[in-house]
């Protein structure tokens, strides 16, 4: 009999929840299964110095050791319980919060936990070849920080669904250890978790902008009226405050390497730029377009019935929903949307309930653009005359208004065979992923060494040196 207080942490008194042990005494070896199968490759006897969340208080989230990542303690946290919150928004508005899933919107309900938790094994399974190519120990720890967090995050969505969900609960719990990124017959669920995670630059372009796509998923979540799911959510967010870190500095470092030996050696040409061994900006600027417009299409059709059901039934907010000052049931109120009309794009006032995936992409896209200005900040202060931007939102569109057009990342609408004469200026092409590649042909870990094509980080993790033993490789 396994001691799940002691293995698992938890704050849902799992000790006493028959039922639940039930549930994950199946589930919990068929993790573990698709861990050692799927987990970061060849990683399983390494000493790993990780974060583990033993409760939500502030000193409890953050207790660092060495682990075996198999031996992690994937623990199970919600937000403490607000006796007096409320439904705040939709038709059920000010009713107190459901603490059980309500009959009429348990399938619905089921539906959002589930394509939420399928996002989380899909990453890991999309970073598991790149430990073999990682920049540094430090890059290495990190990589392992976040896999074993996106494997704590289904952690948090299987708990919901053995605890609420019953039998069907069950079955889906088992299906999300079934699907693969990128298999053709079994599939995750969207899109951007079957697009490969090729080398480190993707890695990091990936937790800056699709981990922040959970970010926003996981706030719009964390409004539900569904309480046990709002505070599930809540927590898991702490932790993906660290991914997007990972993501942004670990561009950062590469942007500010590159400006560096672009200075040294008074070159700007890419290909001049390359035979130094570091990464052009124009290759970041194709990777920044690729994982932007991907990340773009989860947000879902522009006009969506089945986003404004959610937020009427009260199972998934807006982002920051409760600071915002309208009625929250948005009767009345108008979204900007645009289309493609005539080769030309226009933008008009559709009914802001239908727009709500549109109105989250574009709250993502405002702190997706002040990240990608401190990128443009360190190649301003190397004096470095190039600019990063951000595409159209319409650029390599493949959900919702812009699909099917082929839009410039100025925001030009273009002819099919235009798209095809520049895609490859806009996006990476094999050339360019074969010589991101090459420079990481093998692991860099010598303690306090970083590979040549990115720079060291300002500091170490938990107030360790940069030459820290990060990972014991044993
Ligand atoms: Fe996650
Ligand atoms: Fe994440």
């Amino acid at each position: 009999m396994i001691n799940y207080t002691e293995k698992i942490p938890n704050n849902v008194d799992l000790g006493r929840d028959r039922v639940l042990q039930r549930a994950l005494e199946h589930w919990q070896p068929a993790y573990m299964g698709w861990w050692y199968d799927m987990g970061p490759n060849e990683s399983h006897n390494y000493e790993v110095y990780l974060r583990t969340a033993i409760s939500v208080e502030p000193d409890g989230w953050a207790q660092f050791d060495y682990v075996k990542m198999p031996e992690y303690r994937w623990g199970i946290f919600l937000q403490p319980r607000d006796e007096k919150r409320e439904v705040n928004f939709g038709i059920h508005k000010g009713q107190p919060a459901w603490q059980e899933v309500p009959g009429e919107y348990r399938s619905t309900l089921r539906r959002v936990i589930v394509t939420q938790g399928d996002t989380e094994p899909a990453s890991v399974e999309q970073q598991r070849m790149l430990g073999a190519s990682c920049p540094s120990m430090y890059d290495l720890r990190n990589i392992f920080q976040v896999n074993v967090e996106e494997g704590r995050h289904l952690w948090a969505m299987v708990y919901l669904l053995h605890r609420y969900f019953g039998r069907d609960g069950r079955e889906e719990a088992e299906s999300l250890l079934a699907r693969r990124s990128g298999d053709a017959d079994n599939p995750r669920i969207l899109g951007a978790f079957n697009e490969p995670t090729p080398d480190w630059l993707a890695f990091y372009m990936f937790t800056f902008f699709t981990d922040r796509d959970g970010k926003f998923q996981l706030c719009a979540l964390a409004e539900s009226g569904f309480d046990p799911l709002a505070r599930t959510c809540r927590f898991m967010l702490t932790e993906e405050a660290h991914h997007m870190f990972v993501g942004e500095t670990g561009v950062g470092r590469i942007i500010q390497r590159t400006c560096e030996v672009m200075k040294e050696n008074k070159v700007e040409d890419p290909s001049d730029v390359r035979a130094l061994g570091v990464i052009d900006l124009q290759t970041i600027q194709k990777y920044l377009n690729f994982h932007y417009s991907v990340t773009l299409d989860l947000y879902g059709s522009d006009i969506s019935s089945n986003a404004a059901n959610y937020y009427t039934s009260g199972l998934k907010g807006r982002f920051r929903e409760t600071k915002l000052e309208d009625d929250h049931v948005l009767a009345e109120a108008v979204y900007p949307v645009s289309e493609v009309v005539g080769g030309k794009i226009i933008t008009k006032n559709v009914p802001a309930l239908t727009a709500l995936n549109e109105r989250l992409r574009d709250d993502y896209i405002d702190e997706i653009a002040d990240g990608v200005g401190r990128w443009q900040r360190v190649i301003d202060n190397a004096g470095i005359p190039f600019r990063l931007t951000l595409p159209h939102k319409g650029f390599h569109r493949a959900i919702g208004n812009f699909a099917g057009h082929s839009v410039s990342p100025e925001g030009e609408v273009l002819s099919e065979q235009a798209w095809k004469n520049h895609e490859f200026e806009w996006l990476p092409n094999s050339k360019d992923y074969a010589y991101v590649q090459s420079l990481m042909s093998g692991r860099v870990v010598e303690l306090g060494k970083f590979a040549n094509w990115i720079a060291p980080p300002a500091r170490g993790v938990n107030n360790q040196p940069l030459n820290f033993e990060y990972v014991r490789f044993n």
